[in-house]
């Protein structure tokens, strides 16, 4: 049995790894959609400035807090404290934040298999063969069934490889193909008619909506999501990072390549949407709102792709891939923090424990399938918008007040002797302690 702990072989290694988790349905899907959503230009800008105001700090907590302990989420709680209670609290947050990768896990992977069949369909319909394609593209219990495990089958094999076989491997081989099929999308949407028009929604914020508060409470939330916070899954790809690395760099690498993905996003869909419009596609429902959530990825381009013969059905088989590689790179860092503690905690194979965790979660999947209008929605809720946040705060609480100043500044100044001089280490600590955690309650207290 191999117990010895897993690391990035390198800093690019990292960057993709930990740029793949938070790049996925979130970046893709989610910010476009809340983009629309909320006003457009100024929801970007006000996204822009969270990201570094809130999750950026965020984020450092837990990568600090998994390169200092080298361990999973429970045991670095565990470890951390120096009370029983401590130990207590410590232990149930942790296990709290595995339930709740798992969870965002179950759900994500019905996402990411409707992501494969429309890639599949789209593949039968450069081929002609158009009935077989419209099964992949029908909502139905045995299509969701099939390609819910279908992709949660991709994500336990990756991980059952380990950290740098499987998710480094994978990460550097899968990323640098998503931004490329990214820019090929992106030039082939602007050149078409209605694009410019997107584009104006897009980059020139309207002032008036700049301050508006519930822009900023989806904003942060999606921030949140968007970075993968809260869980353990940037504790743990933290502790798999080498002691060299320099933490703050590194997490504002993969800040802003988030943000930029994002960004990059936002620049293919919302100008697509307008030249869906433009080619007569309805792009309002009944009652004057931008079809939205599902409806965005998963009829209005569908039917943009659709309306361009060949060269569209090439764009379409493109863009399902691009998805279906982004929700890849992210479902296998969240199946890593149950993996990790398991491992970790009863030092059995990775292998096997890989797989029974990936089936019990394939199991919620097809739960929430069967019972699609219960459950989905309410996972996604207790699981996003309350749980993530309030994780955060415990890692704040844990680098702000329970881990000693001084062991925070030996911990940073490994990868970077001069540290202490810099800006970030003057801000971040105190930042951490308060405002932050202040903030982030006061999302969750807004969204009750
Ligand atoms: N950040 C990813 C996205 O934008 C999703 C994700 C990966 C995630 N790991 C996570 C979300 C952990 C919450 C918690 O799609």
């Amino acid at each position: 049995m191999n117990t010895k702990r897993g690391q990035f072989s390198s800093r690019f290694g990292f960057i993709l790894a930990a740029t793949g988790s938070a790049v996925g349905l979130g970046n893709i899907w989610g910010f476009p959609t809340q983009t629309t959503e909320n006003g457009g230009a100024a929801f970007v800008f006000v996204y822009a400035i969270l990201a570094f105001l809130l999750a950026y700090p965020a984020l450092m907590a837990e990568l600090t807090l998994g390169r200092y302990s080298g361990q999973n989420i429970v045991t670095t709680f565990q470890d951390l404290a120096r009370t029983r209670i401590g130990r207590i609290f410590g232990g149930a947050a942790g296990y709290y934040g595995v339930l709740v990768a798992c969870l965002i896990l179950s759900f994500y992977t019905i996402v990411a298999g409707w992501m494969l069949a429309y890639f599949c369909s789209s593949f039968l319909t450069l081929f002609g063969m158009n009935e077989a394609a419209a099964w992949f593209v029908e909502d139905g219990i045995l299509r969701n069934l099939v390609f819910s495990s279908l992709f949660a089958i991709l994500t336990m094999t990756i991980i059952a490889r380990g950290v740098e076989n499987g998710i480094e491997k994978w990460s550097i081989r899968l990323m640098p193909s998503l931004i490329l099929l990214f820019v090929v999308l992106i030039i082939y949407v602007l050149t078409q008619d209605g694009a410019i028009e997107g584009l104006k929604q897009y980059l020139l914020p309207n002032p008036k909506q700049l301050g508006n508060p519930d822009l900023i409470i989806s904003a942060m939330g999606q921030a949140f999501f968007s970075l993968s916070l809260g869980v353990g899954t940037m504790l743990i790809y933290g502790s798999y990072l080498s002691k060299r690395e320099d933490l703050p760099s590194v997490g504002a690498a993969v800040t802003l390549v988030d943000l930029g993905v994002a960004f990059l996003a936002g620049l293919l869909i919302i100008p697509a949407i307008f030249v869906a419009q433009n080619s007569g596609i309805q792009v309002y429902s009944d009652s004057g709102e931008l079809v939205a959530g599902p409806g965005l990825i998963l009829q209005v381009l569908p039917a943009l792709f659709a309306s361009t013969g060949v060269l569209g059905a090439v764009v379409s088989i493109l863009f399902f891939a691009l998805m279906s590689i982004a929700s890849l790179t992210s479902s296998i860092s969240m199946l890593e923090v149950a993996v990790s503690v398991t491992v970790e905690k009863t030092q059995r194979s990775r292998l096997k424990l890989t797989f029974i965790i990936g089936a019990l979660i394939l199991g919620v999947s097809w739960l929430i399938v069967l019972n699609f209008e219960r459950l989905f929605g309410f996972v996604i809720n207790l699981t996003t918008v309350y749980s993530q946040p309030l994780l955060g705060v415990v890692m704040c609480i844990f680098v702000g007040w329970v881990m000693y100043r001084h062991k925070l500044l030996q911990e940073l100044k490994l990868g970077n002797e001069e540290v202490e001089k810099t800006m970030f280490w003057k801000v971040w600590p105190v930042y951490v302690r308060f405002i932050c955690p202040a903030l982030i309650l006061l999302v969750v207290y807004n969204s009750f």
